[in-house]
């Protein structure tokens, strides 16, 4: 497969596409992002590693962060997160409240906000320093030390969060949240903001487009079976109550943050990350959605 050859013809016909859609202003260092960047970035599980467009600069990966830290919860804590949250698509908006009463505080899935606001709930319980330890999970899948949160974008998001803090007291009056909501929230802001490029984002994702093992040097992350039921969820919750639409259009795997990034796996193919901050109005991005369904129908290739 000519992955050059694809990313530069797909390039070439998603850049002038018109951008339509709105930046995610409802957190305002958002609302100041570049509208037009365009970035994606292509990691291989043959240790191929190939970046197009501005997929070196970093940005807010958002909801992203949703994955490492349930794959973080996963691997501390094994089978016993499922008793917390569910792993049910939603159907409904990702900073949706509706469900909550009916489902008795467990959140349909890790990747909706609830679901989210309670895998930090776990980590804070279970490990000792969770924001530490959840920068060396995400630095050890990056191979990079220098990743980090960024405490303007969370403290900006924190300003307006009255959604989440809504969200975090609710499910804690439901029993489902152990901790202090304030110690939660602060937790899932930073968890929030962290900063990426989508080559940092497609190398972090690649073990599991590997069966859980890292490629770079082999550590396992998570085993063959957790692996295969985090792209379970990415598939049937990875964009909220987009999830069908992105299976039917592009056929992998993925997860979308507000930020504009989307990241995508082909288990034992590759992983690739896109970034165009416009977003539709699920609040996933519009030029990432479309260069990853003209991606795999270049090389006629999807899990289906
Ligand atoms: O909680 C929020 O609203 C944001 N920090 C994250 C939302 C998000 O990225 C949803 N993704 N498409």
């Amino acid at each position: 497969m000519n992955y050059k050859e694809i990313l530069d013809r797909v390039m070439a016909v998603v850049k002038p596409e018109e951008n339509i859609g709105h930046l995610a202003n409802y957190i305002p260092e958002l609302g100041k992002v570049n509208p037009n960047k365009l970035g994606v970035h292509l990691s291989t599980t043959n240790n191929f590693d190939l970046g197009i467009g501005d997929n070196l600069e970093k940005f807010s990966i958002q909801s992203i962060s949703k994955v490492f830290a349930v794959c973080l919860a996963y691997k501390t804590m094994g089978e016993g997160i499922w008793k917390r949250v569910d792993v049910e698509p939603s159907g409904n908006p990702f900073n949706s409240l509706v469900q909550l009463e009916a489902d008795k505080g467990i959140p349909r899935n890790p990747f909706i906000n609830a679901g989210a606001i309670v895998i930090c709930d776990i980590l804070i319980s279970h490990l000792e320093k969770p924001k530490e330890a959840f920068l060396n999970f995400v630095r050890e899948i990056s191979d990079n030390p220098e990743l980090t949160f960024c405490q303007k974008i969370a403290d900006s998001e924190k300003s307006v969060g009255y959604r989440n803090i809504a969200l975090c007291n609710f499910i804690k009056s439901l029993g489902n949240i152990e901790n202090e909501p304030e110690e939660v929230l602060d937790f899932y802001f930073c968890l929030c903001s962290l900063e990426m490029t989508c080559q940092e984002l497609s190398k972090a994702f690649l073990f599991l487009a590997n069966g859980g093992q890292k490629v770079s040097d082999k550590k396992v992350i998570l085993t063959k079976r957790q692996t295969k039921r985090i792209n379970a969820l990415m598939q049937t919750c990875g964009f909220y109550d987009e999830s069908g639409e992105f299976a039917f259009e592009v056929g992998l795997p993925g997860k979308s943050g507000v930020g504009g990034g989307i990241v995508a796996v082909f288990p034992n193919n590759y992983s690739i990350a896109v970034w165009s901050p416009m977003l539709n109005a699920k609040g996933n991005s519009y030029k990432g959605m479309m260069f990853l369904e003209q991606f795999t129908t270049e090389t006629e290739a999807s899990i289906f």
